[in-house]
């Protein structure tokens, strides 16, 4: 067995001799120096500052000089690893900077390039009020119905009692289909979709039916051929005006705000009796300051639809006892409440399909 080599005392180790240092130090320096990128720095500190760089190799010896040589080697080799340590410090900053500059330019995008992106599609603003009125009444426990556009003269008036004699049914108003004797209309109205339920089903009957509908009109600011409307109808025992007004404060204040509610005037319609006008409060000043309100130009009020308990002679034509059961029906115009409620003073945009009208109101499929 042999004991420690107490005895080993070399004079000299070559990698810690002062010119090897030197030639490391200058070796590493003139690598950092040349570093172009910050890989190429990598690659310089791996090679002369890793593990296995000549600098970290040599100083791995120190321990292996006698003591009186170790403190000069020490400090030659730590100063030479410092001044390399700190040359790589700076010239990673160099780089740094560097680098982050290149990237701010080549990174740039001109926002003002024009774009190959198709622009998103829209749903019709009187698409989205629809459902938005239907989402009211189904909240209320009714059903939505629909009809027919191309409708049986009968329904669209007659049931309604809307007489062979009645001005409506001139051809100023309706769009009538060819040859005339089939007796068929662009329905003027949603009313015939009361019609139609009455004489399918059996009361209770709570019905909404927002759709579209065709007049001969000429087409300008306020009036369009082809425009909107909501149709409500209630068939139960006991129904009276009461409800009517009860339901249509609630609708009001679901679509124009808490607090918007209906007012009454005393009209005339063949398919209810009594009938009324249904205005409803302005929900721009409330009623409270209309002289210088452009909604309801001064009013206070602004005409909503029309209303009324159903006739009786609408629930014989459609075969329902009026001795047992009663009710009643209201129709407004969609795009009216549309225009009003956006303060539109012109509804031609809304039938003329341009995207970025629709787009407006944040409609977005
Ligand atoms: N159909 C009527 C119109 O187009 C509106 C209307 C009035 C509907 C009174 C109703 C109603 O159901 O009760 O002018």
């Amino acid at each position: 067995m042999s004991g420690p080599n107490n005895d080993y005392d070399p004079v000299e180790v070559t990698p810690l001799k002062a010119e090897e240092v030197e030639a490391a130090r200058d070796a590493a320096l003139a690598a950092v120096a040349a570093a172009g990128d910050l890989d190429e720095l990598k690659q310089a500190r791996l090679d002369h500052a890793g593990d296995r760089s000549p600098l970290a190799l040599a100083n791995r010896e120190i321990g292996a000089l006698p003591p009186q040589a170790r403190k000069e080697a020490g400090q030659r080799i730590g100063q030479a690893r410092g001044a390399v340590n700190k040359a790589i410090a700076a010239r990673q900053t160099v780089l740094e900077a560097e680098h982050e500059e290149r990237m701010l330019v080549t990174e740039t995008v001109d926002v003002t390039l024009p774009t190959t992106r198709r622009r998103r599609g829209s749903r019709h603003p009187l698409t989205m009020q629809s459902e938005l009125i239907a989402d009211i009444f189904v909240a209320m426990g009714w059903e939505i119905a629909e009809g027919p556009l191309v409708e049986a003269e009968w329904l669209n008036f007659d049931a309604l009692n809307l007489g062979p004699d009645h001005p409506a049914r001139t051809m100023q108003d309706t769009f009538w289909t060819e040859p005339a004797e089939n007796h068929v209309v662009l329905r003027t109205q949603t009313s015939p979709v009361q019609a139609r339920t009455m004489l399918t089903r059996r009361p209770p009957i709570y019905i909404a039916c927002p759709g579209r509908v065709f007049r001969t009109d000429e087409y300008d600011a306020t009036h369009s051929p082809m425009f909107h409307q909501v149709e409500g109808l209630v068939i139960d025992e006991g129904i009276s005006m009461a409800h009517l007004k009860g339901a249509l404060d609630h609708f009001a204040a679901r679509l124009f705000g808490e607090g918007i509610g209906t007012r009454f005037r005393p009209s005339y319609f063949p398919f209810t009796e009594p009938s009324a006008e249904v205005d409803l409060l302005c929900f721009v000043c409330r009623g409270e300051d209309s002289d210088s309100c452009r909604t309801c130009k001064g009013e206070g009020w602004i005409e909503w639809g029309g209303c009324g308990v159903v006739n009786p002679r609408v629930l014989v034509a459609c075969g329902v006892d009026p001795e047992v059961y009663s009710g009643f029906a209201f129709g407004m115009g969609v795009d009216r409440s549309f225009m009003f409620r956006h303060e539109l003073e012109d509804l031609r945009p809304l039938f003329e399909g341009d995207v970025r009208f629709a787009s407006a109101f944040g409609t977005e499929i």
